[in-house]
């Protein structure tokens, strides 16, 4: 029924609803008066919502609060959030901060940081806000399954002089697995979708609908804030007529630049915000696509703008450049330095590797639904064992190699990254990250001050990589 691995149909988007899609904001909660501590409770829980939109059936999806992507959790930089997590789901979950630096017993690891949060239970997380930007919550188990049901959401921290735009809006990209009755297919944790590029879906949405269109005014200033929340897709968004520039990566901002060969590509976990000028006429019209898998190309929606007046004549000049977030800086010279090399997966050579301290062929490794490695080892979800410690307080560079044929985004808990180097040579911006996309055969050297204590995990953001051994954990100590 469905194709794997083709481009969400042209079918399935033209058949979405026809109406202009207005700012995606989701109404702020209020804040605690007391303290700047912001409550909230969010419960995951099986919902039923109009994923494909006008004369198809609604789709049965996991939620939380009953709306995907999962409510809008905004608040400050330096605030203090508390989140009760309430699992009416029909298995355990447990949430993970994505990009946050908590503290370990926040981090929302099963097996690692916490116990697994059993249906009709409850868990409290509660964390400073260190960092302003982009980030994002997710169950951290079964994580293919959950998030593969729609369990995302977009979690944003302002900062307390933002850059000046008219208006800040959120784009959560999803891709589903969609049978022909519009119902998510059920195929989660094959073997093909580990042993590939993992789960990729026929069905694109934005803000969990399949959008025609998004309505601008013209002269308007945007901050577009993307965020990849697919198990396995990785975007790579043209905005057509436009010039976007990047401000932030994973929520740390960057110098103002545009996007490489003016494409916006996304991996998994990742996000990026942009300012987008509506430079056009008013009742002008463009397409936003994405063509990152060749020959896949589609149109995501249309940037559609409305008849008024434009709002000013010529782009607001005002700084696009935000203020850096309180990273600690990593002294490359006394820094210690470890490898985590990555193997597997189909057209490698891996003959084996070692599971729970046992060694295992290729095809015994299969048969338990592994293909992957980070220094020879594939992981269970339930593995723990550290690949090795980092001093608390020191600096380290973490030499990764995708020693595979696929593209995978590699994601640290509890830190984020600059990245020094790429193959080779020096990178031009040394950018901040959590997730780093590499590309097949790709090397990159990232550096850290290992800061935050606790065992953290290191692992593919395409959720079938991760499920397939694709993961490890270093700890800090
Ligand atoms: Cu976004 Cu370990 O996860
Ligand atoms: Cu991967």
């Amino acid at each position: 029924v469905t194709s794997l691995g083709s481009a969400p149909s042209r079918r399935s988007v033209m058949i979405a609803g026809a109406g202009l899609m207005l700012a995606a904001a989701m109404p702020r909660r209020a804040r605690a008066a007391s303290a700047g501590t912001v409550e909230r409770r969010l419960v995951a829980a099986p919902a039923r919502l109009p994923l494909v939109g006008r004369g198809h059936p609604d789709t049965d999806v996991w939620s939380y609060d009953g709306s995907v992507p999962g409510p809008e959790v905004r608040l400050r930089q330096g605030e203090r959030l508390k989140v009760t997590v309430e699992n009416r789901l029909p298995q355990p979950t447990t949430i993970h901060w994505h990009g946050v630096r908590v503290p370990n017993a926040m981090d929302g690891v099963p097996y690692l940081t916490q116990k697994a949060i059993e249906p009709g239970t409850t868990f409290t997380y509660e964390f400073d806000l260190l960092d302003a930007g982009t980030f994002w919550y997710h169950p951290h188990h079964q994580s293919s399954e959950q998030v593969g049901r729609g369990l995302s959401g977009p979690l944003i921290v302002e900062e307390r002089d933002p850059v000046a735009v008219d208006r800040d809006v959120v784009w959560m990209l999803g891709d589903w697995r969609l049978n022909r009755d519009a119902s998510i297919s059920d195929d989660f944790g094959n073997l093909h979708d580990v042993m590939h590029a993992g789960r990729l879906g026929n069905t694109v949405t934005v803000n969990g609908r399949i959008r025609e269109s998004f309505a601008l005014r013209a002269g308007e200033r945007l901050r577009l804030r993307l965020v990849n929340a697919a198990n396995a897709r990785i975007f790579g968004l043209v905005f057509e007529g436009h010039d976007p520039q990047i401000i932030a990566l994973d929520g740390q901002p960057v110098d103002p630049h545009a996007p490489d060969g003016n494409r916006v590509v996304l991996g998994p976990a990742q996000r990026i915000d942009l300012i987008l000028d509506a430079t056009a006429k008013p009742g002008a019209r463009f397409r936003v696509l994405d063509t990152f898998y060749e020959g896949l190309e589609y149109r995501l929606l249309d940037l559609v703008y409305g008849s008024e007046p434009p709002l000013r004549d010529r782009p607001l000049d005002a700084p696009m450049r935000l203020r850096d977030n309180p990273l600690a800086e990593p002294d490359l010279a006394a820094a210690e330095r470890h490898e985590v090399a990555f193997s597997g997966g189909m057209m490698g050579s891996m003959s084996g590797a070692i599971v729970d301290g046992e060694r295992l062929s290729m095809a015994a490794m299969m048969r338990r639904g592994l293909g992957w490695t980070l220094n020879g080892v594939a992981a269970g979800e339930h593995s723990s064992k550290a690949l090795f410690t980092i001093g608390r307080g020191r600096s380290c560079v973490l030499a990764l190699a995708n020693d595979t044929a696929w593209h995978h985004p590699i994601h640290l808990h509890g830190h984020n990254f600059r990245v020094i180097s790429r193959d080779g040579r020096p990178t031009r911006r040394r950018e901040w990250l959590d997730t780093l996309l590499m590309a097949p055969r790709e090397r990159a050297e990232v550096a850290f001050v290992a800061d935050n204590p606790g065992d953290w995990m290191i692992h593919c953001h395409v959720l079938e990589h991760q499920a397939g051994g694709m993961s490890g954990v270093i700890r800090v100590a």
